[in-house]
């Protein structure tokens, strides 16, 4: 476990590379958030996620999501593990499984998510080839709280790309994620440190409803 000098932890759950995992995990240790990871849970027994997780001290568990027929026994089964470690948050880093509405109204407003689009464009997937495909001039990544609307939930803050002229979904992935890299740890430290809050299903910031995400253009 790598500790930060506060009182607020996190489950993080992932199903992949972990990139993002690796930039929160960075940012504890570099003092920039104030949060603990007590565990990183993948889906996935081979996911590169669970290595830099060990390698920072962080307990892992993998829970495969084939050995179970449903959905909602999945769930249950992640929500007891999960509940072992009594998180204030559970942070989303490329977890690519749907969770059932009983297991997001468990954590309800305290599951983060980050989604690479700027959305409401483009939820789901190949958000990076729909860009292109749409002739959007920007692209980006969009952190939010999870609902049970997919991809829906309120968005705190988003990092804007411009596509470029010879992009194709890899060049554009590979710049986007760099971004979501900068933006998840801010929007982190703005709800641990309470500056932002998730009420009435609306993002304020200061006491002041967010009318839009907060935004950076890179
Ligand atoms: C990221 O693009 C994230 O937005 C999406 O899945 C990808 C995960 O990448 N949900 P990584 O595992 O954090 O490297």
């Amino acid at each position: 476990m790598i500790k930060a000098t506060t009182d607020k932890s996190a489950v993080a759950l992932i199903s992949g590379s972990g990139s993002n995992l690796q930039a929160i995990i960075d940012a504890i240790e570099n003092k920039e958030l104030k949060l603990t990871i007590s565990a990183v849970i993948s889906n996935v027994d081979n996911a590169k996620g669970l290595i830099r997780a060990e390698k920072a001290g962080i307990s892992t568990s993998c829970i495969k999501h084939n050995e179970f027929s449903e959905r909602i026994n999945y769930d249950r089964m992640l929500l007891k593990e999960i509940e072992k470690y009594k998180p204030d948050y559970i942070i989303l880093a490329g977890f690519m499984r749907i969770l059932t509405p009983w297991f997001i109204n468990q954590y309800h407003g305290l599951i983060i998510n980050i989604h690479p689009s700027l959305l409401p464009k483009f939820p789901g997937l190949n958000t990076h080839q729909r860009a292109i495909d749409n002739n959007e001039k920007w692209h980006g990544c969009t952190v939010h709280i999870v609902t049970e609307d997919l991809d829906g939930g309120p968005p705190i803050i988003q990092a804007k790309v411009p596509v470029k002229i010879n992009d194709n979904s890899s060049t554009l992935s590979s710049r986007v994620l760099k971004t979501e890299h900068q933006i998840y740890k801010k929007a982190l430290q703005l709800l641990i440190s309470g500056q932002l809050e998730y009420k009435n299903k609306n993002i304020w910031l200061s006491h002041e409803k967010l009318e839009k995400p907060l935004e950076i253009v890179f």
